[in-house]
């Protein structure tokens, strides 16, 4: 053999591994999953190489590589789109064309992004809002929030219930001939995170006399406690969230000192004092056996308190909804939850149903089998557009 053949064997292999992706039967158009991944390891590989480099913070390089998917808010024939502040929080607003005489309904949704990256602007977020305002014709306020490394919590938490004690005035709500009586919030993946933590905020909030009507969590994060739950097991490396940068998101949106999420990786992180929180996240009795099989429940290891008391963030129910007591959870709304079978996030979101139910709160729970995370997101996935019509299906009926 030449050189040349051996060189070309040797790109052919490592470009294979680069491409290679173990994929369960049941996913729909794998190739297309299978080039979405190589593309995001790229950028993930990128954004590592120059923070080992000392460059750039990884989530700096991310974002800057997102930037690319931002679009302006161009009105456009049904929708008109502008740009404002709620109480100087940045927010776009979507509003039909259509004059009508009735009241509207009014939806406040809340980006993803592990409260690092993402925002309203991004071209699959523009478009879920257009989407949404045709097929309910409601109007949509998608909030923008200040992220992490530069921002943590509770910053990403305060900005977005600034901006909906804001929008569920009675004033503000006239003006944009919003009903007070058919609002709801919706967010995914860390947008579902605040979501819920923001409706569990305003229950006891006595100055907002406006409730929401629906919640709808869209394979949310809710939990820091347990980072070894079946479905962090199942799909650690599953393509679009791997367990590491999920961990990675949860530490940063407290601390940029690796010292967390290091912690956190080997689920040693929660001091023993804090124990008794775990029953709030105890998957050997809130998963259904389902999503047991085959896993053995081992009390998590307890690490030193000096983390929970440099980042309290990390157990305060603000950032982990799952913490909240019966009490609390018991006047949540009617809830919306979808999960995914291939997402660390599954048993969180399954889990929270768990509680709902139990605290006797009305929850839906549509667990996509052959769902990944991000899924409703990713533009041009069949799978995509099959989430997109049942959440919005489920709004329609039930907003
Ligand atoms: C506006 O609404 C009409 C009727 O529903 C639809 O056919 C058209 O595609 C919409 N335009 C855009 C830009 O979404
Ligand atoms: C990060 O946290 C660890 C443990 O709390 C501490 O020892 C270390 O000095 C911190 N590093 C920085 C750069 O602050
Ligand atoms: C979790 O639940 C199991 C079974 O329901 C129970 O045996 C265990 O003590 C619980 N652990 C914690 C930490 O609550």
């Amino acid at each position: 053999m030449g050189k040349k053949t051996i060189l070309l064997l040797l790109v052919g292999i490592l470009g294979a591994y680069y491409v290679h992706t173990p994929l369960p039967d049941n996913i729909e158009e794998p190739w297309r999953l299978i080039w979405m991944n190589t593309q995001l390891k790229t950028v993930t590989n990128l954004a590592l190489f120059a923070e080992l480099l000392g460059i750039n913070h990884f989530m700096n390089t991310v974002m800057f590589c997102m930037s690319f998917q931002e679009v302006p808010p161009t009105s456009d024939e049904n929708v008109t789109v502008m740009e404002t502040t709620f109480n100087n929080v940045p927010v776009r607003i979507y509003t039909p064309n259509r004059k009508s005489e009735a009241l509207r309904r009014g939806l406040f949704f809340i980006h993803g992004g592990g409260w690092c990256l993402g925002s309203a602007g991004l071209f699959g977020y523009d478009i879920l809002s257009r989407r949404t305002v045709n097929r309910l014709d409601a109007v949509v306020i998608s909030t923008n929030y200040r992220l992490a490394p530069k921002y943590h919590f509770p910053n990403q938490f305060e900005d977005v219930y600034n901006a909906v004690r804001w929008f569920l005035r009675q004033d503000v709500l006239d003006k944009f001939g919003v009903d007070p009586k058919r609002v709801g919030i919706s967010g995914d993946s860390a947008g579902g995170n605040l979501a819920a933590a923001v409706t569990q905020q305003l229950i006891g909030d006595p100055d907002i006399k406006i409730k929401f009507k629906i919640q709808s969590l869209i394979y949310p994060a809710l939990q820091t406690l347990d980072m070894d739950l079946p479905s962090y097991r199942e799909n650690s490396h599953f393509p679009g969230l791997s367990k590491s940068l999920m961990v990675r998101f949860w530490s940063e949106y407290f601390t940029t000192n690796r010292s967390l999420e290091n912690a956190m990786l080997f689920n040693q992180h929660v001091p023993v004092e804090s124990s008794h929180l775990f029953q709030f996240v105890n998957w050997s009795s809130l998963l259904p056996e389902k999503f047991k099989k085959g896993h053995i429940y081992s009390s998590p290891t307890h690490g030193t308190s000096e983390l929970a008391e440099k980042y309290p963030g990390f157990l305060d129910v603000r950032a982990a909804p799952l913490l909240a007591d019966d009490r609390k959870l018991r006047s949540l709304p009617l809830t919306y939850v979808i999960t995914c079978q291939y997402d660390v996030l599954r048993d969180d979101g399954i889990m929270y149903v768990t509680r709902l139910r139990n605290a006797g709160v009305r929850v839906i729970h549509n667990h996509i089998e052959d769902g990944f995370h991000g899924a409703l997101s990713y533009h041009g996935f069949k799978i995509g557009y099959r989430i997109e019509n049942q959440y919005m299906s489920w709004l329609s009926e039930n907003l």
